[in-house]
């Protein structure tokens, strides 16, 4: 950590409190806390942790006002129409783009984990066939644990390693089987001569009785989404994934509680809710009395895709994605999408709506994503598992940036206590 640039001083019952503030590279400065409590004997208040800062890292920096995103430093809009996922994933674990000689390399070491071991596929059979296919990969992947022990110690770097290459191989093969599994189609193995996004469409949508060739288009369409959801600093499902990892539990269990996290409909499950939604509208002459509800708090209706925590501005990837959305309909001959027409009539009205401008609500990554996704051809279950295979890479950075923090603790917040003062115990025949 940086040393103090500057100190804070608290005042509180005539005693002062001198705070020590530190300087990010980019960002609003952060006031040192950790030893507020011994001093003043008082806690900070920020449940959602709006004004928190939770921890260091180097890996995502996000400027929500500007609606920037750097991954490593590197702009996503640069990476989206230059980079590759596993390039992206590379960047994300080790700090630098690779070279041609570690891309090749790196590429070659996911593709020898593709697949799970074959007992696995059992686990599947447990499951009733109209399960979520989120229940089932957080069932499955939390599993994992019992199978690769050798990948399990989080004091060997080396295995921490393994645990890494295994779960960004296997996270797409272990989704598209909780997809076949849910249609009544045999798994399918995957196949390393196809790159990471073919091969999962491959996995997905072929099928034993005849030749299925992965439309390189589109191929590259899921890449860039994939791309555009790896990473996204300290969110929900990223510190869900930092807070188990800090008691010491092992990766996969770690990833199973980010996924299970990520699921939420206010999180990764808005792409999700967000397509349903546009359904349920369905033609652009039923959006005002749609936007009526989202505006009225006690219709329990919310936009779904548009909003965030962090971002006041466009959300820089669904600028690429509702890009991308023009790109493959057009490819698919899917014209006048009417979903698609409904989202961009919903965004335009939105963004001229006074109380969406007032509140800084714009779409984000999950507004434009299930248009892209169900135009591919998978059904909106599937809309998050693929945000969570994506987010794999993200989850397994920051816990391995967090593993490898000398300092680290276990994460263990207090609390405003409201409930009773100490009483004694009553006899059930006196109460
Ligand atoms: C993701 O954190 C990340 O980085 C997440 C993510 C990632 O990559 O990991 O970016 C992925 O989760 C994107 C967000 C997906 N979720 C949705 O699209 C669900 C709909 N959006 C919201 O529920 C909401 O905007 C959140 C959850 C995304 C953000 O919630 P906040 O920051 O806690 O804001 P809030 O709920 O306090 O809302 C602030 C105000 C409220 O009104 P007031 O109480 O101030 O009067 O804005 C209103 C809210 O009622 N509001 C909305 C709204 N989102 C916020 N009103 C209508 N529709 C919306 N979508």
């Amino acid at each position: 950590m940086s040393e103090p640039t500057r100190t804070a001083t608290l005042t509180l019952d005539g005693k002062v409190i001198n705070l020590p503030v530190h300087h990010p590279t980019i960002g609003p400065d952060v006031i040192d806390i950790r030893k507020l409590y011994a001093e003043a004997d008082v806690f900070t208040y920020d449940p959602g942790f709006t004004s928190t800062a939770a921890c260091e890292s180097a890996i995502t920096y996000i400027d929500g006002d500007k609606g920037e995103l750097l991954y490593r430093g590197y702009p996503i809009e640069q990476l989206a129409e230059h980079s590759s996922f596993l390039e992206v994933c590379f960047l994300l674990l080790y700090g630098n783009l690779p070279n041609t000689a570690q891309l090749a390399d790196f590429e070659s070491r996911v593709r020898n984990h593709t697949m799970v071991h074959e007992q696995m596929h059992y686990f599947f059979r447990g499951f009733r066939r109209d399960a979520h296919p989120m229940a089932t990969m957080v069932g499955v992947v939390g599993a994992m644990s019992a199978f690769y022990h050798d990948s399990t110690d989080i004091n060997d770097p080396w295995q921490r390693e393994v645990a890494a290459i295994r779960m960004i191989a296997k996270l797409p093969t272990i989704a598209a089987m909780a997809f076949k599994y849910s249609i009544g189609q045999p798994f399918i193995y995957p196949k390393n001569s196809l790159d990471y996004a073919s091969n999962f469409l491959h996995m997905c949508f072929a099928v034993p009785c005849e030749e299925y060739v992965p439309n390189p288009v589109i191929a590259k369409a899921l890449d860039r989404i994939m791309m555009l959801h790896a990473d996204h600093e300290q969110n929900a499902s990223t510190s869900t994934v930092r807070l188990a990892g800090s008691s010491g539990a092992n990766p996969f269990a770690c990833i199973a509680a980010g996924i299970a996290c990520l699921w939420g409909p206010a999180h990764g499950g808005a792409n999700q809710a967000a397509l349903e939604q546009l359904r349920e509208i369905g033609t652009v002459d039923r959006i005002p009395e749609f936007i009526k509800m989202a505006k009225d708090k006690n219709s329990g209706v919310r936009l779904m895709g548009f909003g965030h925590r962090v971002y006041k501005n466009f959300d820089p990837r669904a600028k690429v994605m509702k890009e991308s959305c023009d790109e493959v309909l057009e490819l698919l001959g899917v014209h006048n999408n009417p979903t698609l027409q409904v989202a961009k009539e919903l965004e335009r009205i939105a963004l001229q709506d006074d109380y969406f401008i007032s509140k800084k609500l714009y779409p984000n990554v999950d507004f434009y994503s299930g248009i892209i996704l169900e135009a591919i051809g998978f059904p909106t279950s599937m809309f998050t598992p693929i945000f969570a295979l994506s987010r794999t890479v993200g989850w397994i950075s920051q816990w391995r940036e967090m593993i490898a923090d000398p300092t680290l603790k276990i994460g263990r917040p207090r609390q405003l206590y409201i409930g009773e003062q100490q009483r004694d115990y009553v006899d059930v025949r006196h109460r």
